[in-house]
């Protein structure tokens, strides 16, 4: 529900993918066909790098605006109840709810199975009839646009108007399961003001092994002043800014769920970014934030506000 208040205090607007998580482990090996396991730890929660965003976000009491979809059915409706406390607009699409199912290895790695669902019908019309224009400084973060094929072939517009609307831009692009189109990505960037993406995608995005070169040549092709932002797991994060290199290094932590690592980590970046604090500050709160909440299991029992002191240090 809008309130004057909402509308005018300063705010992460997260444009992206929700969906049901059943989050289960840890398996050992990969079983035989045909056997059946039973699971010591699991979790059925929402999800989705939009949603985690958005929770992380409320986690550490900033005030966040989620804009995405859910489908007409029953998940849909426990979908849109589990975002109390976030200023939310969910497009009610004519599909079933997209469904991803976890399997947390032993060995820290992780398997999903997740349906096509809802996501394939989240609209533009939608989102831009939501994301009004901010008369305060505000940041939109859009995630996960190769599950979203309907902002996904609009996606340079996309970012461009919400920039036009008063929002800083800060993409986080996510894995593409169909594989990279470089070029694709390439006209994303100028439109952004964070990118915040993992090692991986750097290279990806870049079409280079070698780091320090695709950190160059992604930041070239960021909005001048960008921020580029590297996620490397348990080592934490660095940051390029101005031609400025800063790394944040991480206690490493043995974490049963990584589930969420980069959405966690992007709400305390950005709301240390909302705050006015600098690469270092965003970093350091980005990487307090997600090790707090991957620490927790199960994520449902997270308090809003219980996490506000990553980002208030
Ligand atoms: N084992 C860990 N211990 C402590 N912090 C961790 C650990 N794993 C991840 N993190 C934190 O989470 C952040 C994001 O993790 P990661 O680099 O895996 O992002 P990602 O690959 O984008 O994640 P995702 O798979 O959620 O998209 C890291 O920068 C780090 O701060
Ligand atoms: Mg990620």
């Amino acid at each position: 529900m809008d309130t004057d208040r909402a509308l005018f205090t300063p705010q992460l607007s997260v444009v992206g993918d929700v969906g049901v998580d059943l989050v289960l482990g840890s398996l050992e090996g990969w079983p035989s066909i045909g056997t059946e396991l039973l699971m010591p730890r699991s979790e059925l929660r929402a999800g989705g790098s939009g949603a985690n965003a958005a929770l992380a976000a409320r986690h550490i009491g900033q005030a966040t605006h989620l804009i995405s979809a859910v489908g007409n059915d029953h998940f849909g409706h426990w979908l849109a109840e589990q975002f109390t406390g976030i200023r939310t607009h969910l497009e009610v699409c004519d599909r079933e709810t997209t469904i991803s199912v976890g399997l947390m290895h032993s060995c820290g790695e992780r398997n999903f199975f997740t349906t096509h669902g809802h996501l394939q019908q989240l609209s533009v019309q939608h989102v831009l009839k939501h994301l009004h224009a901010t008369p305060v400084p505000s940041i939109a973060l859009f995630t996960a646009p190769f599950l979203l094929p309907h902002l996904r072939i609009r996606y340079a517009d996309l970012l461009a108007e919400a920039a036009s609307r008063g929002y800083r831009i800060a993409l986080d692009t996510g894995w593409p399961p169909e594989g990279w189109d470089r070029d694709e990505v390439l006209g994303w960037l100028p439109h952004c003001d964070h990118l915040l993406i993992n090692e991986l995608e750097a290279r990806s995005i870049a079409g280079t092994k070698d780091l320090d070169d695709a950190l160059t040549l992604i930041a070239k092709a960021l909005k001048p002043g960008a921020s580029l932002v590297v996620k490397v797991g348990a080592r934490g994060a660095l940051g390029l800014e101005a031609g400025r290199r800063v790394a944040h290094d991480t206690e490493p932590a043995d974490i049963f769920d990584t589930i969420g690592a980069g959405d966690a980590f992007n709400a305390g970046y950005l709301s240390a970014r909302l705050r006015g604090g600098d690469l270092a500050e965003a970093l350091a709160a980005g990487c307090r934030t997600a090790r707090a909440i991957l620490a927790r299991f199960p994520r449902k029992t997270i308090r809003a506000g219980e996490f506000a002191d990553c980002v208030a240090a």
